[in-house]
């Protein structure tokens, strides 16, 4: 079986060779990313290998069509960089529902101790020899309410980790999660609720048609003054240019992204040595209080392993069996 790897970074390769080598999947990979200019280049193989920033839309299915292929794997858990509604019936769509995550949700505790504990600002300093504590002030966890927006694996984790910190935890999902809200540190609330009471509100929801700018100015309004907001999910549950006006109105406190809504454009790429074009990214890196992280949740040595292995094990039991558990079934 020979698969088009898409978005190719170092890190992919080693655990790709790994699994593939054993299973009999050879990946012939490509650092451009998947699009409508690029689709040529999986004619001739089996099926095509992508990442989260890689466009499967109308017109790339098509293609792939065309040249005969049906099989995309994502090496990812969310799909909301493809199109469901033209996929249906055209290629298999499969997925690595889980991989770690532990990585996400223990990445998303570092950048919220980061912010609130300034700790970005203490490792520049200190390096320059400054040691001044003023700026520096930050605040106990301890007794703190985060709101947890998504209670599927990654916000269960999250909302462990915070529990160890002795925070309360206000939870929302559409699907509650059975035996999570034990009625005292752990609420399940309305969105309303969760906007007014929490400390800081930490999204763990896939991007969907609902979820869209589940932060934007009127949610933020309902917000305490200073809430702290963590997106280590997807960028478009976030409008990042009501969130900037949150922060430049001080009513939010700090925002720590691992994601962020015109991502494509430069996550996973060295801009540096150039004029960033995208003034409102520009802008949110530039304010003390936000942290901003290109995508890197997931990146851990446990999850790459995940993610190759279970890639591969899609592909072959779609090829070799006709069907997968990890298939993505669109009504
Ligand atoms: P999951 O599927 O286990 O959990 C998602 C939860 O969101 C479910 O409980 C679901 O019921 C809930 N949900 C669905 N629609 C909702 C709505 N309208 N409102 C509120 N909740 C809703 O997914 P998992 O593994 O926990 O991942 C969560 C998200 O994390 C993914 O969708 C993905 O976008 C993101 N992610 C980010 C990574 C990174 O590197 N930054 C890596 C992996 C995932």
């Amino acid at each position: 079986m020979k698969i088009a790897f898409f978005d190719t970074k170092p890190y992919d390769k080693p655990s790709f060779e790994k699994f593939g080598g054993v299973s009999g999947v050879e990946f012939k990979y490509f650092e451009t990313k998947l699009n409508e200019d690029t689709v040529d280049l999986a004619g001739g193989f089996d099926g095509v290998c992508v990442f989260v920033n890689d466009t499967v839309n109308a017109a790339v299915i098509d293609r792939l069509n065309e040249m005969g292929i049906s099989i995309v794997a994502l090496r990812c858990a969310g799909f909301n960089n493809v199109d469901l509604k033209h996929a249906k019936g055209r290629v298999r769509l499969l997925r690595v529902p889980a991989y770690s995550p532990y990585a996400v949700a223990e990445h998303t505790m570092a950048m919220l101790l980061t912010s609130i504990r300034r700790i970005h600002k203490a490792y520049i300093r200190t390096r320059d020899f400054n040691f001044s504590l003023s700026g520096m002030t930050g605040f106990d966890l301890h007794g703190k309410t985060v709101g947890v927006i998504g209670t599927g694996r990654i916000g269960r984790v999250f909302i462990d980790i915070c529990r160890g910190f002795g925070m309360r935890v206000l939870a929302y999902d559409k699907y509650r999660a059975e035996g999570l809200d034990n009625g005292d540190t752990v609420r399940y609330v309305e969105l309303d609720e969760l906007f007014r009471k929490s400390d800081i509100i930490s999204l763990h929801c896939p991007l969907t048609e609902e979820t869209y700018h589940i932060i934007d100015g009127a949610s933020l309004e309902k917000c305490k003054r200073g809430v702290v907001i963590l997106n280590t999910s997807r960028g478009a549950l976030v409008d990042a240019e009501a969130l900037l006006t949150g922060i430049k109105s001080r009513k939010v406190g700090a925002a720590c992204l691992d994601v962020y809504e015109e991502e494509s454009e430069f996550f996973f790429e060295d801009f540096s040595g150039h004029i960033l074009e995208d003034d409102t990214l520009a802008r949110l890196i530039s304010m003390p209080n936000v942290i901003v992280s290109s995508h890197q949740a997931f990146l851990t040595e446990e999850a790459l392993e995940n993610i190759a292995e279970t890639t591969v094990k899609n592909i072959v039991d779609i090829v070799k069996n006709g069907k997968c558990d990890n298939e993505i079934l669109i009504d």
